[in-house]
């Protein structure tokens, strides 16, 4: 049964489905992968529950998918032919799909297939591949391009069941985030996920292990053998892991994301494979969303601080737990100067964390400030109250919540219940309201303190990060060059430096450095990397380098870098 605050709260701006009157709980989905097409052909099979006994209609979110033919049913065996039209498309949303049904109809089959342009599907040739033998195809469905695969109520406060059969070509594996295809805990559709490629499997312990090309495994096993490690220290933190297996799968260069938490697989660029484990906390980040973001999920994306804040800060405290409280602030500090940086470059309204997206993508309200801030103010949270009662209250928040969609409002109502109520005089050092809806940064932030290793030769990622941003923006030719002969930048086999450093090139014209910058850009699709380098560069470098490398791209990271190009060529 749902609860009373999930039928008649505030709907979902970013769907145009109808939950509140009748409402999809299970998903039952067939599907064939045409690599030659370049398209998904499905049949999905929607359970539905009604809200309202006169509903005639089931409205979906859609995004260019063909649809062939709608059925219902009252017992899942015989279906009959139903009417359904394709509303107006709107340029964020997609389109509504509204389908007639019966007063007495359970079930409704829709057959359909996606458009090779679908917004979550990458198509990879064969060639963009680390094996070179075998086409890889991979979803990513938030925030909200499960609607360009699936029809379905694509509302993060709507949560369905799953199972599927995945057709692909002999030779090729398919992986859902879902143990066997199937996924019997409600979770919101933005966490529905398949990717299908030549993929190896190695184990890293008992419940984790990593998935990737045959050449890849290895490696990346070896740089992620600490998860089984991570996943014992949340469940000391957070209570127990609901999800079974805890895989990572590691997905080629063009993956938009550094991570994906994708239930029981979470989906992770190849560039934090580093040799030296350094950027490890990726996985601490994405294992944490199993408690905040996928066990209680954001109603809206207005409420995505609800997911990422809390995640960030859950990710440091496994990373303490395993590495110590020195490298957990190290990386706060780092989060810290993304955070700085993000509050002068972004207006007031986008600095606030229960954000406004009315009218917006929410892949817009993707910034530091919902990470950081967020982090930051539980951070402020745990400080004022102490450890022991803040992990107490946090611990039951997860159990107070799981398996629910919460908005911003009711996470804080069990705030000031459960944790402040009974601490009145510590709850008035927390400007709450400040903290979630006003912009910039309450005084009451403590920054985390940077200590870097003192050893230059034991310096990983965070400490040559640390260093190269504090250098001055500009730099002569020479000091440029001095820097590149003394610590072999341009070389660097560290994506994360290797950008930052090539942010500095491009700043500083930097020429010697140009020709990796082009090979960066045409292999790389991670959003975070490409996207500071594109804005840094001159309209003529970016659209030389673009034309290259957009082929090689997700639609989500074209959309994006598209956007920056159009900015240019206007201005
Ligand atoms: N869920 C996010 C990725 C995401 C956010 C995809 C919004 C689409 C829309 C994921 O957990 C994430 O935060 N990834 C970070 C990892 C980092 C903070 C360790 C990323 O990709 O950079
Ligand atoms: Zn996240």
């Amino acid at each position: 049964m749902k609860t009373c605050s999930e039928t008649t709260r505030d709907p979902d701006i970013h769907s145009l489905a109808n939950p509140a009157a009748v409402r999809v709980v299970h998903l039952n989905l067939e599907l064939t992968v045409v690599f030659e097409r370049r398209t998904i052909e499905g049949t999905a099979i929607l359970t539905i529950e009604r809200f309202s006994r006169d509903a005639t209609q089931l409205i979906l979110d859609s995004r260019a998918l063909q649809i062939d033919e709608t059925a219902i049913s009252c017992d899942g065996v015989n279906y009959r032919g139903s009417r359904f039209s394709i509303g107006q498309t709107d340029k964020i949303l997609g389109a509504p799909l509204i389908i007639d049904i019966a007063p007495d109809t359970k079930f409704v089959r829709i057959r359909y297939s996606t458009d090779p342009a679908a917004t979550a599907l990458q198509w990879l040739a064969r060639e963009q591949t680390a094996g070179k033998q075998h086409p890889f195809l991979y979803t990513q469905s938030q925030a909200i391009h499960a609607r360009s695969w699936i029809p379905l109520q694509d509302s993060p406060g709507v949560r369905v069941t799953f199972e599927a059969r995945v057709r692909v070509p002999e030779g090729l594996k398919a992986l859902m985030g879902a143990p066997n295809l199937v996924m019997d805990q409600p979770i919101p559709p933005y966490l529905i996920a398949l990717a299908v490629g030549d993929l190896a499997f190695q184990p890293t312990g008992p419940r984790t292990g990593v998935w990737a090309e045959p050449s890849v495994v290895a490696r990346a096993s070896t740089e992620f053998s600490n998860m089984e490690k991570m996943l014992d220290a949340a469940e000391r933190l957070y209570g127990p892991y609901r999800w079974g297996r805890y895989d990572v799968l590691v997905m080629p260069p063009s993956f938009p994301f550094g991570g994906m938490e994708n239930p029981c697989l979470t989906f992770a660029t190849p560039t934090v494979i580093t040799g030296d484990k350094s950027l490890v906390s990726l996985v601490a980040h994405e294992m944490a969303h199993s408690w905040s973001g996928n066990l209680v999920t954001n109603a809206t994306w207005s409420d995505f601080w609800l997911n990422e804040g809390y995640t960030v800060y859950i990710e440091r405290r496994i990373l303490e737990e395993l590495y110590g409280s020195r490298r957990a602030e190290m990386e706060a500090a780092l989060g810290y100067q993304d955070l700085q940086e993000a509050l002068k470059t972004h207006p007031p309204a986008e600095q606030i964390l229960h954000i406004d997206l009315a009218g917006r993508d929410p892949d817009d309200g993707c910034t530091s400030v919902p990470y950081e801030k967020g982090a930051l103010f539980l951070r402020h949270v745990e400080q004022t109250f102490g450890r022991q009662r803040f992990d107490a209250w946090l611990r039951s928040y997860f159990d107070q919540f799981a398996f629910r969609s919460i908005t911003t409002a009711e996470s804080l109502d069990y705030m000031r219940e459960q944790l402040f109520a009974a601490n009145p005089q510590l709850a008035a050092e927390i400007p709450l309201e400040e903290w979630v809806f006003e912009p910039g940064l309450s005084s009451c932030a403590i920054p985390p303190v940077f200590e870097p290793a003192r050893a230059i030769d034991e310096w990983t990622t965070h400490e040559w990060l640390h260093f190269l941003r504090a250098l001055p923006l500009q730099l002569d030719a020479a000091r440029m060059q001095e820097l590149d002969s003394t610590y072999h930048l341009t070389r660097s086999g560290n994506d994360e430096i290797l950008d930052q450093w090539l942010l500095m090139a491009i700043r500083n014209r930097y020429k010697p450095a140009y020709p990796r910058l082009e090979r960066f850009l045409i292999e790389v699709g991670r959003r975070k990397f490409v996207k500071p380098l594109y804005e840094a560069m001159d309209l003529t470098q970016a659209a030389a380098i673009y034309e290259k490398a957009r082929p090689g791209y997700h639609p989500i990271t074209q959309a994006t870098i598209d956007a920056i190009i159009a900015a240019k060529t206007t201005s």
